[in-house]
Formats: C-alpha cells, sequence, structure tokens
C-alpha cells in the first residue's frame, strides 16, 4: 500500500460520495505471510507468519435501522449489498458480503450484539485467492471496525481473531485454522509471530536480517475446489489422531511424554510418530501425519535459527517445507513446484517455498541480501518460459497486526 492515510482520505470521500454521510470509524487490517509452518495450525503446532503492508480497510457508520448496507470498493459493480441484523445467514450470491455477516454473526454468539444496522465500505489490496489471507483481512477489519463502533471494550485482539475463524469455519464452511486471522490481529511491524495454535501462547521474533531478505512470489495460479481439498487434508487429519489415541486408550501405543493423550497430532515429536505410524495403516494418512508432525519441528527449529540470524539454516528448512507439502500433504501444484525450483536452483536463494493453504496462490522466498533485482529478472523469465504465466512480485515488509486508523477530520 502506498500509504495509509492518503488512501484512507480517498476511500473517505468515496464512503461520503456513496452513502451520502460522513463515517464515524475506520480500521486497516492486514494479509499475511507465512514463512514457515504450514498446516500445522489446525493440528495444535507452531506457526511462523508476519503481517504484510498489504491489507483491508473497512469504514463503516451506524444507521438507525437494522440494515446492513456494504460496498466494496474492489468490486464495484456490485453496487451496495444489502443485507439485515435480522437475517445473518449465508446465501450463494453475498460474494464478500458474506464475510462481514460472519464475523456480525459470530461476534452476536459471543454476546457482542451490535444493536444498530451500519453502513460500510471496503477496500483492499491483497491479491485474491492468492495465498495471502485476503480473507482473514477482510474478517479481522470488520472485527475491529464493529468493536470500534459499538464501544465492544472487552473483545481482544486475540478474541477477534477467534471470532473471524469462527465465521470463516462456520458461516463460511471453510474449516481453517486460526493462524491468518491471529497474525492479521497480532503483526507486529519488523517482526515474524511465532504462535503455538494448541495454546494461543505466542512470540514476536524480529525479523532484520542483516544478509537476507524476503521476496513474495504469486504464481497467478488459481485451482478450483481448493476449500474442499482443504477440508479433506483437515478430516484426514483429524482421522490419524482419532486411531492414534484410540491405540494409546487400548495401551497398544504409550502415551506421548505429556502422559496425556494428544490433542492434535503436532503434540507428537517425530520419534512417537514414528512409533505410531503402524497404527494408521493407510498410507495417505500416515503421510499427512507425518508431514505435519515434521513440519511442526521444522517450525521450532526456523524460530530458533531465525532468532540466531542463521538465515542458511532457514533457508533450508523452507526447502524441506515444500518438498514435505509437495510429496506429503499434496498441496501444492505444477506450476508451484515449477516456480520453487527455479528460485531453490539458484545459489542466491537460501530456500524457497509454497506459502498458505496451496494449490497455487504464492511462494515465499529468502534470498541473499542485495539479490533482489536478479532474482525478479531470473526467475520472472524462467517461470514464464516454462509456464507461459507472468509472476507478480511482492516486498514483504513485516507490518504492525489491525489498528484503528484515523480519519481526517
Ligand atoms: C490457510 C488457512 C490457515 C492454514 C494455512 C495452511 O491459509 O486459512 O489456517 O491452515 O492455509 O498453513
Amino acid at each position: 500500500m502506498e500509504n495509509i492515510r492518503e488512501k484512507l482520505a480517498e476511500l473517505q470521500g468515496k464512503f461520503a460520495e456513496i452513502y451520502g454521510v460522513s463515517l464515524e470509524a475506520s480500521v486497516f487490517a492486514p494479509g499475511r505471510v507465512n514463512l514457515i509452518g504450514e498446516h500445522t495450525d489446525y493440528n495444535g503446532g507452531f506457526v511462523l507468519p508476519c503481517a504484510l503492508s498489504y491489507g483491508t480497510f473497512a469504514l463503516g457508520r451506524k444507521r438507525a435501522d437494522r440494515k446492513l448496507r456494504m460496498y466494496s470498493d474492489n468490486v464495484t459493480r456490485l453496487g451496495i449489498m444489502e443485507g439485515s441484523l435480522d437475517d445473518l445467514k449465508a446465501y450463494e450470491n453475498d460474494h464478500f458480503t458474506g464475510y462481514v455477516k460472519g464475523v456480525i454473526w459470530a461476534a452476536e454468539e459471543a454476546g457482542f450484539v451490535c444493536d444498530t444496522g451500519m453502513d460500510i465500505l471496503i477496500w483492499g489490496d491483497v491479491p485474491n485467492g492468492s495465498g495471502l489471507s485476503s480473507s482473514a483481512a477482510l474478517e479481522v477489519a470488520i472485527g475491529l471496525l464493529i468493536k470500534t463502533m459499538f464501544s465492544f471494550d472487552t473483545m481482544t485482539q486475540p478474541q477477534i481473531a477467534l471470532l473471524s475463524q469462527k465465521a470463516e469455519n462456520e458461516f463460511m464452511g471453510m474449516q481453517c485454522g486460526i493462524m491468518d486471522q491471529f497474525i492479521s490481529a497480532m503483526g507486529k511491524e519488523g517482526h515474524a509471530l511465532l504462535l503455538n495454535t494448541g495454546t494461543l501462547t505466542y512470540k514476536h521474533i524480529p525479523l532484520e536480517l542483516e544478509d537476507a531478505e524476503i521476496v513474495i512470489v504469486n504464481s497467478c495460479v488459481k485451482h478450483s475446489l481448493v476449500g474442499s481439498a482443504y477440508n479433506d487434508r483437515r478430516n484426514e487429519c483429524e482421522k490419524a489422531l482419532a486411531l492414534i489415541r484410540q491405540a494409546m486408550q487400548d495401551g497398544v501405543l504409550a502415551l506421548p511424554a505429556s502422559g496425556k493423550l494428544p490433542e492434535g497430532l503436532c503434540e507428537l515429536t517425530a520419534e512417537e510418530f514414528e512409533a505410531a505410524a503402524g497404527v494408521l495403516k493407510d498410507e495417505i494418512l500416515c503421510a499427512r501425519a507425518k508431514h505435519a508432525v515434521y513440519e511442526n519441528d521444522r517450525t521450532i527449529r526456523a524460530a530458533e535459527a531465525l532468532s540466531h540470524g542463521n538465515t542458511a539454516l532457514f533457508g533450508k528448512l523452507m526447502r524441506e517445507s515444500h518438498a514435505s507439502l509437495r510429496d506429503l500433504y499434496e498441496v501444492s501444484c505444477e506450476e508451484m513446484d515449477i516456480l520453487t525450483d527455479i528460485a531453490n536452483a539458484k545459489e542466491y536463494v537460501l530456500g524457497a517455498r509454497m506459502t498458505g493453504g496451496g494449490f497455487g496462490g504464492c511462494s515465499v522466498n529468502l534470498i541473499k541480501a542485495g539479490y533482489g533485482k536478479q532474482f525478479r529478472k531470473e526467475v520472472g523469465e524462467a517461470y514464464t518460459a516454462k509456464t507461459g504465466k507472468k509472476p507478480l512480485f511482492y516486498a514483504c515488509v513485516p507490518g504492525e497486526g489491525a489498528r484503528v486508523v484515523e480519519p481526517q477530520a
């Protein structure tokens, strides 16, 4: 985003133009890039994302009635979409309003009841379907907007993340974990966030690299059925966990070191998983569970490497992460493998991997400092030559999490 204040001033004018009144509150919530720890966040494991400077604005004003009027300055052809607080249900033609209604609904379920309708305008610059969490940014922005407008003072940022996840899970039907919403709400400028998704405890880790830089590349590939393939992976992990727990209850397997039945696959160490693998029998379940357990271990080691400025080790773990997502978890795709193979073959690339849910979207690349231009040129040209697609490159500037942004008087 060019300049947050300038963009806000422009949107403020748009709001007055569309609704004929001035806004009462405006907020911004960022998208994210995950550095490592993929598909661990619904297995109780660690993730290591950072918030981006790209994100979503939500501007609003309370109404006297119970109507919801929603306008996206990204999809202006839709015009003002209407809904009502008395009809917080998902419909086929909801488009972006599903996220808005979903968060208002989830907040209400948690006792944060909006007592009047609203006029809302949104705009964002996280590319849709790129794996950089445009939907989480929208959800978290709406959560913070209603907190601000309705003075829900006890609603915390982690709670906004949880409400947003609930909206995505139960309203939108996407069984995502907590990573995207949590980092959008809790990001810190210049830092990555190491989050234990089993306990929601976290630590911000400085991301000021001396000898390396991070570049995000959009493969510009979007596959359909991503949502159902994602939900399938989640079910497979749940099945694997249930089998392991059963074997532990039956005394066929020893309990993990904690002495308790695991609540998520990532509670198992690699050794515990290897001992348990036999009870899974099914090859696919075994591969999925193996990815979750080893990816979690890689994430812990990567965070450690990052705190010591060991970018070489970090890069190596990124490469291993991609291989595991490709071979064991099977959430990459041909174009993404081409993109990361091209990058990983360059001696100035420390590590490249897919980021986010998968099946297209973006890669995250750790490259030696000073090679940004060469990377864009060489990787861009080679990718286009092999796929016919033109990739997009984004800088990774670790930004602050969701916040209120003051409109101009
Ligand atoms: C999507 C989901 C996240 C997470 C990632 C994979 O982004 O929304 O919860 O599971 O995929 O790591």
